[in-house]
């Protein structure tokens, strides 16, 4: 069985002091959590504070990129061991925004992967077409082709440590969310090829997040897909009251 994941990745939203005051909100409504893998993203100078306030709670803390050098001089980038000596347990990968204007590709998330699976993260890898690739009916190809870049040259017993998030480029922070049946038959897709480059097994257990104008309103219908295991939510994380509410989706 897998257990449902829900993130939220804050983007480049928030001070630390704002980050603090959501923290403190969601750890008051979530405090009767279970059977959920809870994560929040801040960006990178509100890791240390939101660290701090949710330790021994059921939240867990990520992050949003990393680098795929240990130590160096890569001015404006942050290491596997920089944000493990902060707390961050997740790390976001591969995201459509870093893919569309900080030019990665596969082989950079996958040198991303590789690196944060060696130092012990948990990575959370981002695939999904834009919308011209699914109006052309290219979407499973290009799904298919992030993740098999992403995964290239990573052994089964690593790539079972790696959550999947399906986020459709089209939906973001668009208000356009696919519909469950459009996002479980992409995320029965992935299994397909994870199967094929690892076995039914990895297939069966790996965990795959839907992303895209994820909120209060649609995130239990969502939730009822068989191949939907969580979701990784971007504006509806920003409110307490959203992003609590989609934590307890109702299955
Ligand atoms: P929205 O939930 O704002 O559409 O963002 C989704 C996303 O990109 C999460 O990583």
């Amino acid at each position: 069985m897998r257990k449902p994941f829900l993130a939220g990745n804050w983007k480049m939203n928030k001070t630390a002091a704002e980050a603090q005051g959501l923290v403190k909100e969601l750890l008051a409504l979530l405090a009767d959590t279970q059977d959920r893998d809870v994560a929040i993203c801040p960006a990178f100078p509100c890791l240390a504070a939101v660290a701090q306030l949710i330790q021994g709670s059921k939240l867990r803390l990520g992050a949003q990129n990393m680098y795929f050098e240990d130590s160096g001089a890569y001015t404006g980038e942050v290491s596997a061991d920089m944000l493990l000596a902060v707390g961050a347990e997740y790390v976001i990968l591969g995201h459509s925004e870093r893919r569309a204007y900080f030019g990665e590709n596969n082989e950079i998330v996958n040198k991303k992967l590789k690196k944060a699976l060696a130092k012990g993260l948990g990575p959370i890898v981002c695939v999904g077409e834009v919308l011209e690739e699914r109006e052309a009916g290219k979407a499973e190809f290009v799904v298919e082709d992030h993740v098999r870049g992403a995964f290239a040259g990573i052994s089964e017993a690593e790539a079972a440590r790696v959550t999947i998030a399906y986020e459709p480029v089209w939906a973001i922070g668009t208000g356009k969310t696919a519909t469950p049946n459009d996002a479980d038959s992409m995320h029965a897709h992935i299994r397909k090829v994870l199967s094929a480059l690892y076995s039914p097994a990895l297939a069966e257990n790996l965990r795959i997040q839907y992303g895209g104008s994820v909120n209060d309103k649609n995130i239990d219908e969502l939730m009822r897909m068989p191949n939907i295991d969580g979701a990784l939510v971007g504006g509806a994380s920003l409110k307490a009251e959203s992003f609590a509410r989609i934590v307890k989706f109702i299955p």
